[in-house]
């Protein structure tokens, strides 16, 4: 005998759990099936970003932030610290609690909401008569009708050609979250937002990082201005940044890793070392879905085809996050999954793809919300731009964290904020405020009016807000 439900939820990262609580809230009978096992082998709900991926990658960069700032930074406090050591295990250990907390959290928000979790892979079997019957392959095998399905089955890490992980010596983000001891010498293939965010853990703990980057620009995608201002930071900091290069063969051997490549002016080189990540960006998961059985349409990178409102092909079929066009971010699958299932409840869900905000957790932190310089230029769209350096800010030299600025860009005629772009000391929570303020389609000068407590970073965004009128105060 199958069992019934009105929704079943394919997946339970950010896009399917938080589906499948937001269908509960609105008083649907929910199923969220996901296979991801823990060391133990038991449910771990929460997909890549729980457990191989934002949460996981927070976590050690805090650690390693920690690690720095006692090497480097305690000094100019007054602050003397001797014989200090990092223990990598003991790091990863407490990175593996964290995932752990998040893990049982969405385990008992399912028993909140009373969403019925089945931990298994599941698969499509045949549509049916106003719904679809779907497999679930786990410990024991289950039968599920569904009158709605939402796919959010995720992603995962695109291979180079011909080098295969091994997660011991050629590491997927799995593998690089799971290093046990600080490598000598790492590699990263793309300065993307892993290899930058990656890079710089082991940095701070003591390994020589190189990345080697296919493209000429360094955060091609990035406001130029705040990526060149991130760019000499990481020099500076001892990250070696290769840019333009291609990546010729790879040879792994029980020492380590050695690749060749070409350098932007067709120079020959060797980098030898000890792990290698590659994080060249990921590929849409349906693996096992057997989306062929009932029809669903996948496009030529293998993600399923939806429209603007993550219906695909099918009826009754929905899919977000990661498996579905877009930028492949926790909160923007959170924010897909909440709108079709209120779509499915006879709502008008909604996503405002103009204002999903983008953060890199380096040191210092990119933040930024709109559309860049480059992208207005190109768009032909006529602005104001403003910006303000940390250096100017109170707050930030209290905080002895002074590299960077804040950026906005204001529609030249209306003044209506069009992006923010950040790269300093806690871009991650500035940028809340830029979001929020787009979202209500807010000018410069509203920003510029807000009182903002003093001191405090914000100011920056303020400050910011008035340079655009050329009338800054503190700068
Ligand atoms: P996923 O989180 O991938 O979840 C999919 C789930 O579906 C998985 O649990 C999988 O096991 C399960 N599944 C797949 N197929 C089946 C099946 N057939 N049956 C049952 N279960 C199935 N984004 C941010 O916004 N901020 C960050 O700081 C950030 N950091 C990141 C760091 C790293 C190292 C990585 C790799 C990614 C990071 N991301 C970050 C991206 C973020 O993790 C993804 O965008 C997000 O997880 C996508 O959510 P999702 O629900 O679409 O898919
Ligand atoms: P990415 O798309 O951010 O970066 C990949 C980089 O690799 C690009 O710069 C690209 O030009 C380069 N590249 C591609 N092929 C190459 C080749 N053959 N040789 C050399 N360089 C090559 O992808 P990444 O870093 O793997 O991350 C995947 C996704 O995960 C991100 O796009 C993002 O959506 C998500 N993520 C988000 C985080 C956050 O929000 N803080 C953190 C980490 C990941």
């Amino acid at each position: 005998m199958s069992k019934k439900f009105d929704v079943i939820v394919i997946g339970g990262g950010p896009g399917g759990y938080i589906a499948a609580i937001r269908a509960a809230q609105l008083g649907k009978n929910v199923a969220c099936i996901d296979e991801w096992k823990n060391s133990k082998g038991g449910p771990a709900p929460g997909g890549t970003c729980t457990n191989v991926g934002c949460i996981p990658s927070k976590a050690l960069l805090q650690s390693s932030e920690h690690f720095e700032q006692a090497s480097h930074h305690f000094a100019d406090h007054g602050i003397e610290v001797k014989g200090l050591t990092i223990d990598a295990a003991k790091m990863v250990a407490r990175k593996d609690a964290v995932v752990k907390q998040n893990n049982d959290g969405i385990l008992y928000l399912f028993k909140k909401n009373k969403v019925s979790f089945f931990h298994g892979r599941a698969s499509f079997v045949k549509a049916l008569d106003g719904g679809y019957e779907i497999k679930v392959a786990g410990a024991a095998e289950e039968t599920l009708t569904g009158q709605k399905i939402i796919v959010a089955t995720g992603s995962n890490a695109r291979a180079l050609p011909g080098t295969p992980f091994d997660e011991v010596q050629v590491l997927s983000n799995e593998g690089a979250l799971a290093v046990t001891q600080v490598p000598k010498k790492l590699g990263l293939i793309g300065s993307g937002v892993i290899g930058l965010e990656m890079g710089s853990v082991w940095r701070r703990l003591g390994s020589e990082v190189t990345i080697l980057e296919g493209l000429p620009d360094f955060l091609g995608a990035v406001d130029q201005q705040i990526a060149k201002e991130a760019q000499k930071a990481f020099v500076k900091q001892g990250l070696k940044i290769e840019l333009g290069v291609k990546v010729g063969d790879i040879k792994v051997n029980e020492h380590g890793v050695s690749v060749n490549w070409i350098n932007a002016k067709g120079e020959a080189n060797t980098l030898d070392v000890d792990k290698l990540i590659v994080s060249i960006g990921r590929v849409p998961n349906t693996i096992g879905l057997n989306a062929d059985a009932v029809g669903l349409k996948l496009d030529e990178r293998g993600a399923i085809v939806v429209d603007g409102d993550c219906r695909t092909n099918l009826p009754g079929v929905w899919a977000v996050g990661d498996v579905v066009r877009g930028p492949m971010l926790a909160h923007k699958a959170e924010e897909e999954g909440v709108a079709v299932a209120e779509r499915i409840a006879g709502q008008h869900g909604h996503v405002n793809f103009n204002t999903i905000p983008w953060v890199i957790y380096t040191s210092p932190e990119i933040a930024w919300v709109g559309r860049t310089e480059q992208q207005l230029k190109a768009d032909g769209v006529a602005f104001r731009a403003g910006t303000f350096p940390f250096l100017a800010n109170g707050r930030a030299r209290a905080l002895g964290d002074t590299t960077g600025m804040v950026k906005m860009l204001a529609d030249a005629t209306t003044d209506e904020i069009l992006g923010v772009h950040i790269v300093g000391p806690m871009a991650s929570e500035l940028i809340a405020e830029c979001v929020m303020a787009m979202e209500f389609r807010a000018s410069s000068e509203d920003i510029a009016r807000i009182c903002h407590a003093h001191p405090s970073l914000s100011e920056s965004t303020k400050e910011a807000a008035l340079a655009v009128d050329k009338r800054t105060l503190n700068f």
